[in-house]
């Protein structure tokens, strides 16, 4: 007998876990294959990584493949601390900063009191609460879709910033991000800076003085490895070993060798990485200025994408209107941003393609 999908999914429910039930799985953007596509909707890097990395993974595909990688990822963690003036075990690497984030969520977000972080921020952080059961509560941004740090003076086991702020791109100041850890002696403060090479000023310099502040940070944007997913969190010790217990009571190998040999090469290649930023950023200075020639309001971006909206059209309908024409962009059906389109930063001609399609959408 033929099931139809819906009987399949009662049936399965049965063997589900609990927790399972009440889960509400982050939405990642599009991957579609579509002939011609202008893909700003994931925040990729149109330059891809360093052609060192590239080598370099090439350079281990051979028989050593049959053994395990070191567990812990010992070079990477080395390559990064050393840039920073900081101790190996000042630094834990994972497979992608979402990994990194759900050991953390789990190993130090979770407390009677709740994890405060923007009510428009990475929406992974809402599901991870939901995976771990942990109570959090969201803070408005302000009306210029700001974080006001002062909004987090409350009692509060936990805060989370994405800085600069997704999807909006907007980005705090380091001596803010400093007033909100040097408030809350108590309470981690994690900040991502899944963006921060972009134009962000990081909290890594601040990690030797806080003991309770922990810094995330990602090679899947500035140095255009999404697909090979690597991420880190930088911080003091008792931070680390909390994650690293997280981390092998989970898997013991997130990062396999060719990852761990491309993100060495990756990390160690700063002019082609300094160079594609500053591409980035002098696409993303040209598009904002273009955006705004065609009636729109763009927040301004600290990041590789700008969050945009429209004077007159709404976001969905643009959105939708683009996609006709194989540009896709990012929108989020959540009261407050409905109107906004999140546009990742492509090449300049990427760029030019979407504008043409804008001009054509909004005569
Ligand atoms: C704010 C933020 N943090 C973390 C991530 C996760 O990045 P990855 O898992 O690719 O390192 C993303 C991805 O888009 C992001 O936007």
């Amino acid at each position: 007998m033929l099931l139809k999908r819906e009987d399949c999914k009662i049936t399965m429910s049965r063997f589900w876990s609990p927790i399972v039930q009440s889960l509400t799985p982050y939405v990642a953007g599009e991957q579609p294959v579509i002939d011609g596509l202008v893909k700003l909707n994931t925040n990729e890097n149109p330059y891809g990584p360093s052609p060192h990395a590239l080598a370099a993974i090439s350079e281990i595909v051979n028989d050593t493949l049959r053994l395990y990688p070191e567990p812990t990822g010992l070079k990477l963690r080395k390559a990064i601390a050393a840039s920073h003036d900081l101790d190996p075990g000042e630094v834990f690497v994972g497979n992608g900063s979402d990994e990194v984030l759900a050991h953390t969520f789990q190993a130090l977000l979770k407390h009677e009191l709740p994890l405060l972080y923007p009510d428009i921020s990475y929406s992974f952080y809402p599901t991870y609460c939901g995976l771990y059961g942990i109570t959090f509560r969201e803070i408005p941004l302000d009306d210029k879709m700001q974080v006001r740090i002062e909004d987090y003076r409350q009692p509060c086991g936990a805060i989370i910033l994405t800085n600069p702020n997704a999807p909006t791109g907007t980005a705090l100041p380091l001596a803010a991000i400093e007033t909100l850890v040097a408030e809350h002696p108590n309470q981690v403060v994690v900040i991502d800076e899944a963006y921060v090479d972009f134009g962000g000023e990081s909290a890594i310099p601040l990690v030797r003085k806080y003991p309770n502040l922990l810094v995330i940070q990602t090679f899947s944007k500035s140095r255009g490895l999404a697909g090979l997913r690597v991420g880190f969190a930088v911080g003091q010790r008792p931070l680390i070993d909390a994650l690293e217990r997280v981390k092998d009571s989970f898997n013991s190998y997130p990062l396999d060798r060719l990852t761990q040999a491309g993100a060495v090469a990756a990390w160690e290649d700063r002019d082609w990485f300094q160079k594609h930023c500053d591409l980035i950023i002098a696409s993303r200075e040209r598009l904002t200025a273009a955006l705004g020639e065609l009636g729109f309001e763009v927040l301004t971006s600290s990041a590789n994408f700008v969050f945009a909206r429209h004077a007159t059209r709404g976001g969905a309908e643009l959105a939708a209107e683009l996609r006709k024409r194989a540009v896709l962009v990012r929108h989020f059906r959540k009261a407050r941003i409905e109107d906004f389109l999140r546009i990742t930063i492509g090449t300049d001609a990427e760029c030019d393609r979407l504008l043409d399609a804008l001009k054509q959408i909004l005569v």
